[in-house]
């Protein structure tokens, strides 16, 4: 029987071998360097059509190959007839609106990564559409299901795996050459409850929000309870809260009153690499809860849903300014504003703003729970500055009887489109108390090379809500202010044009402020693709335990996004397409 056995199991044996050296890619030499690689489309092992078609049943019919919109621009795509002006003309006007991306199957609202192979051309165009770094096919999930069938269809095949939810990521993890895409963006699903039940100490009000919820969304949600209540979200109205947002960590409008987005999960549905439907909270898998509350986007599990506590309405007062004096005294006005950090956020408040050349536009100091006499009295110390220092701005003060009617009148819309790269730097009350000027001097070599702005966020997590075991960087208890640096690089540049305009933004943009702030951290969602030190740079302490945690949860790598924890081994070779691994 025992010495049968290999006989009778010679063809299953034959079947094993192959699928063994499926899952073994062969050898990739690039740069004199050997990598085993994801496989790709002309690859041996590339699933068939017949194979992909059995995926198609699986997943409803929702797997569609994919057809770039702006294709309808051109004359052909893949050799099939495309031009369609009408198709063209919204793809077009779509371009520029976030919410448009959103409902697309994988187009970026932050264009550059996709390569710019294929993008809508005001007039018909006989020149080349080709997909760039978008994915091959995408999976349209509309059930938990399906998103358990494409993350095992992509580990059985070795595929490289995108999951994209609005297409929102400033750094290009929401798509990716040769993959397989699952699109998250229809799981809306709402519940809100006023007696959270499940496990753990927290007792109160709370919201499961499926993966494809997005932050204005539930902000309105909540607004429409009886009584109404408020969430941690971001402060752009269209990105995703369970995606990329919340994995990352996630900061917003509330978040020096009630902490992070990450400290305020109380529970995750997700696929995990392995295909399995888990619950991940306190009390089941709880270290894989604690990594998905700020461990890296894409990187431990595929979320279906998360459960965030919910906090009652409070009324809220909003204040704008702008400076208007240029050249010395601009900067003056700078200083003075950004020097008062860690008052803003010790009295709860969030400020978004935008600097760039000559131009400082705050819009708004968010002051939950304060009125117009309080958020003034607050803000005293920095007019009174602004006046001394005989600074030129103009300012505006509103009262709301809730945060969300403030956010709603006084956060401008953002728009899509922009293709650029993008770094950034988060700052501590430590490096404001002790090198406040210094940061300012280096906003001012941002402001001053030409094309680069900051988009700038006075965020406090730490300062009024419990410090929340999870895995965000440590510092982001002791943090007053995030900034992004951004500057506009086309994604058809050339290479050489990309890597300089990345050389500038890694070593002398995020160098300065850097070398201002030796107390300070990074922000993996809002980051330089090379920051240096990444690990330590993103995550601090947490790092050693998130490594092991990824080993734990994704051995293989199903998951993917630059720069998460366990990627180090991993490399886009052949310009940022294809994704292997180092032998
Ligand atoms: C205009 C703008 C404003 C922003 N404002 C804020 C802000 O106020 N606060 C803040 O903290 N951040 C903000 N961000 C950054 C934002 O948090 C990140 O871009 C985030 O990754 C977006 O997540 P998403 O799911 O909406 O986007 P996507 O681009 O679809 O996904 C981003 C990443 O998350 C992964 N992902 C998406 N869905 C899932 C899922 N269901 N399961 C597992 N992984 C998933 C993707 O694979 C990708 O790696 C802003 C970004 C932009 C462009
Ligand atoms: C999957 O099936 C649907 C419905 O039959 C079809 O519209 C779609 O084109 C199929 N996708 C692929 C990749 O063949
Ligand atoms: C991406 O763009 C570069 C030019 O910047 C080009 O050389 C390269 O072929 C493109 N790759 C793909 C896969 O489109
Ligand atoms: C919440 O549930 C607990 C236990 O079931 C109960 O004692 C409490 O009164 C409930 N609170 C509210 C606000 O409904
Ligand atoms: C936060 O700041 C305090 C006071 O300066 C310091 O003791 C502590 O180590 C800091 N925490 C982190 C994580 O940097």
């Amino acid at each position: 029987m025992y010495l049968l056995a290999p006989l009778l199991f010679l063809p299953s044996l034959t079947l094993a071998s192959s699928l063994s050296s499926r899952q073994t890619p062969p050898i990739t030499t690039w740069n004199g360097k050997q990598y085993r690689c994801k496989t790709y489309p002309g690859d041996a092992a590339w699933p068939t059509a017949s194979t992909w078609s059995t995926l198609n049943s699986t997943v409803g019919g929702n797997l569609f190959k994919v057809v770039p919109p702006g294709a309808s621009c051109y004359n052909s795509f893949g050799g099939a007839s495309m031009y369609n002006q009408q198709q063209c003309s919204a793809a077009n006007s779509g371009w520029s609106k976030e919410d448009w991306h959103a409902e697309q199957q994988v187009t970026n609202m932050w264009t550059f990564y996709t390569n710019h192979t294929c993008n809508p051309t005001a007039t018909r165009s006989s020149g080349q559409c080709t997909l760039g770094h978008l994915p091959e096919y995408v999976i349209m999930a509309k059930a938990k299901e399906h998103i358990k069938a494409g993350v095992d269809f992509a580990r059985e095949n070795n595929l490289r795996l995108v999951i994209r939810n609005t297409g929102h990521d400033f750094m290009g993890r929401s798509t990716g050459f040769g993959s397989l895409a699952i699109n998250t963006h229809s799981f809306k699903s709402v519940a809100f409850t006023k007696n959270y039940t499940g496990p753990g100490t927290y007792k109160g009000g709370a919201v499961t929000a499926g993966a494809g919820i997005q932050v204005r969304e539930l902000y309105r949600l909540a607004n429409q309870q009886s009584p109404k209540v408020v969430v941690v979200g971001g402060e752009c109205p269209t990105v995703g809260v369970a995606g990329g947002y919340i994995q990352g960590g996630g900061h917003g409008p509330l978040a020096s009153f009630y902490g992070m987005a990450a400290d305020n999960a109380l529970s995750f549905e997700v696929v995990s690499a392995a295909g399995d439907l888990l619950t991940a909270n306190t009390e089941s898998n709880p270290d894989l809860f604690w990594a998905l509350k700020g461990g890296g986007p894409s990187t431990f599990a595929a979320i279906i849903s998360v459960t965030l506590k919910t906090f009652p309405e409070i009324p809220s007062a909003g204040v704008t300014l702008s400076i208007r004096s240029t050249g010395d005294l601009f900067w003056k006005g700078v200083a003075a504003f950004h020097n008062l950090a860690n008052t803003y956020v010790e009295n709860g408040m969030f400020v978004y703003y935008e600097l760039s050349g000559n131009s400082l536009n705050i819009q708004p100091f968010v002051g939950p729970n304060m009125n117009k006499a309080k958020i003034e009295s607050v803000l005293k110390p920095l007019f009174d500055k602004l006046k001394s220092d005989g600074v030129q701005y103009t300012t505006a003060t509103r009262e709301f009887p809730t945060f969300f009617e403030l956010y709603t009148a006084m956060f401008q819309d953002e728009s899509a489109g922009f293709s650029g790269l993008v770094g950034g730097r988060m700052f501590t009350k430590q490096d404001i108390t002790s090198n406040g000027n210094g940061i300012v001097n280096a906003y001012k070599t941002v402001a001053s090379s030409g094309g680069f702005a900051i988009i700038g966020h006075i965020v406090g997590p730490g300062t009024g809500a419990p410090v929340v075991d999870n895995a965000i960087h440590p510092k982001w208890r002791n943090a007053s202010s995030f900034s992004i640096t951004m500057i506009q690089v086309e994604g058809s540049a050339s290479l050489s044009a990309k890597q300089t305009a990345q050389d500038r933004l890694t070593n002398v943009i995020d160098k300065a402020l850097r070398d201002a702030s030796p107390n300070g951290a990074a922000y993996v969602n809002e980051g330089n693709l090379e920051e240096p030190n990444w690990q330590e740079a993103f995550w601090g302490s947490n790092y050693p335990r998130l490594l092991e945690l990824k080993k734990k949860w994704d051995p293989s790598g199903v998951f993917y996004a630059k720069t998460t924890p366990g990627t180090e081994e991993w490399e886009s070779i052949q310009y940022g397409s294809k994704l292997c691994k180092r032998v």
